[in-house]
This record gives C-alpha cells, structure tokens and sequence, in this order.
C-alpha cells in the first residue's frame, strides 16, 4: 500500500525567494522553490536528459528552465511549458508549519 510521509526538509528562511534548493528525501532528489513567497516541491531531476534543476535551472516566478536544454516546468504542476522535455516532473504536497516547510513523500 502507498504511504506517504511528511517530512521537514528546511526552514523557509533558508531558501530566498526566486531560488531553488535541492533535499535528498527517501532516496530522492527533491528541489523546493520559493516563488515570491509561496514553496513548492517537485522532483529535481529534468526529464529529458536528467540534468538538476537546482543546479542547472533558473526560477522565473514559477517557471523553472533547465539550463543544460532550455525545457521548462511549471513548479506549482512539474507540467512541462517548453521541449525538450515532454514528460513532467513529479509534484509534490508541500506546506509550511511555523516557518518549515514541509513535504509529503
Ligand atoms: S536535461 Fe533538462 S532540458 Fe535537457
């Protein structure tokens, strides 16, 4: 059966706004955005050549564009808006408790 877990991964503070930081979770490699003040979590790993978004990409509100091929993902959906990815990246419930944010896994 599918469980997920919530876990804190980093206190908002940490990660300045229009900035992407990246958490190792449960084996997985996870990038936080903060997009003018709102977080969000999808999986750091670009679908199409595997690049890190965090270290590749760049935060434009809530477009990430990976920097190795140009492809973008929307942080609030991993929805792809730009090739050469065409598979999204994975989405992930994230809130904020007193000043941590927080992701289900
Ligand atoms: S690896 Fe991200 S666009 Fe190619």
């Amino acid at each position: 059966m599918m469980t997920t877990r919530s876990v804190t991964v980093a206190r908002t503070a940490d990660i300045k706004a229009g900035e992407l930081a990246a958490f190792e979770v449960e084996g997985v490699r996870i990038a936080v955005a903060n997009a003018n003040g709102r977080f969000f979590a999808i999986d750091d790993t670009c679908t199409h050549e595997q690049c890190s978004l965090t270290e590749e990409g760049t935060l434009d509100g809530t477009v990430v564009t990976c920097g190795c091929h140009g492809a973008q993902f929307d942080v609030t959906t991993g929805q792809v808006l730009a090739p050469p990815a065409f598979e999204p990246v994975k989405a992930y419930p994230l809130r904020v408790e007193q000043g941590a944010v927080v992701i289900e896994i």
